[in-house]
């Protein structure tokens, strides 16, 4: 078993952007086979390792990158250059509802969610009730998801994640939607986690949180890496460059 448990190695994904949308059929044939498009590097050149058994936190303003990288090591998206591999088995958890059917009962998504993690309909079966008990979810567990609110989907979701025990867990920021009895049950999962030798993977706004759980950090910066090292001197470079003094 390798002392890495995510190997960021050169990653660069860039999207395309196109400025001139064609408005109707006579504008398209009229410009022809060209587009007017450029591309958009959301990741340029990121490198850095996640140590196995860590608690790592990735940290940066808004459009910095954070959700690409998680997209990639998701394998939802394919970096343009570079590779991430992860040593143990992965389960994340990256936009509220995403892996949910909006018109599926809560029961039925934690069949379909938990098969999507890998899970055989077994494995969910006899995990069900800890599951749902994790969740507090339980009353509604019957209605359809559509109809559960952004801290239900949220619940649920986290509650299948961790009981699919991955060796790596991947949390992009849908946490915050839970109210604070519920972040408090995430926080203790983490540590859980931590003291199983297993590596959390975590993305928050929240420098206080940051601090509090993450042994490392890494901070994006319009898609560059700008630092990655222990959490508190990460945090205070990151908060130094929005001018925001740190608690
Ligand atoms: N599928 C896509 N197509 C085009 N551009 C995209 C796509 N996905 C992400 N981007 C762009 O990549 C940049 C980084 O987005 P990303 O979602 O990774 O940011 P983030 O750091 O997670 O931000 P936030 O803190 O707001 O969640 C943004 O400018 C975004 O518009
Ligand atoms: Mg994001």
């Amino acid at each position: 078993m390798s002392d890495i448990a995510v190997r960021v190695d050169h990653v660069t994904k860039s999207f395309r952007m196109y400025h001139e949308r064609n408005q109707s059929l006579k504008s398209a044939i009229m410009r022809g086979r060209t587009s007017v498009h450029e591309d958009f590097l959301a990741l340029d050149d990121v490198s850095f390792d996640v140590p196995a058994g860590s608690t790592f936190g990735l940290i940066g303003s808004n459009g910095s990158g954070k959700s690409t990288l998680l997209k990639c090591l998701a394998n939802i998206y394919y970096p343009n250059k570079g590779a991430i591999t992860h040593f143990g088995k992965i389960a994340a958890m990256l936009e509220v509802g995403s892996g949910f059917h909006a018109e599926l009962s809560g029961r039925d998504n934690v069949f379909l969610n938990g098969s999507i993690l890998g899970m055989s309909r077994k494995d969910v079966t006899r995990k069900f009730d800890e599951i749902i008990d994790f969740s507090g979810v339980e009353q509604f567990i019957d209605q359809p998801v559509k109809n559960y609110s952004s801290g239900m989907y949220v619940r649920l979701g986290f509650a299948i994640a961790i009981n699919v025990d991955p060796d790596i867990l991947v949390v992009d920021e849908v946490l915050a939607v839970g109210d604070a009895e519920f972040q408090e049950k995430c926080f203790q999962k983490f540590r859980d986690f931590k003291a199983a030798g297993k590596t959390v993977i975590l993305v928050s706004h929240s420098m206080p949180t940051v601090q509090a759980m993450c042994d490392q950090t890494a901070w994006l910066d319009h898609g560059v890496l700008k630092a990655a090292g222990p959490a508190k001197s990460t945090i205070k470079a990151y908060l130094k460059s929005l001018n925001v003094e740190p608690d």
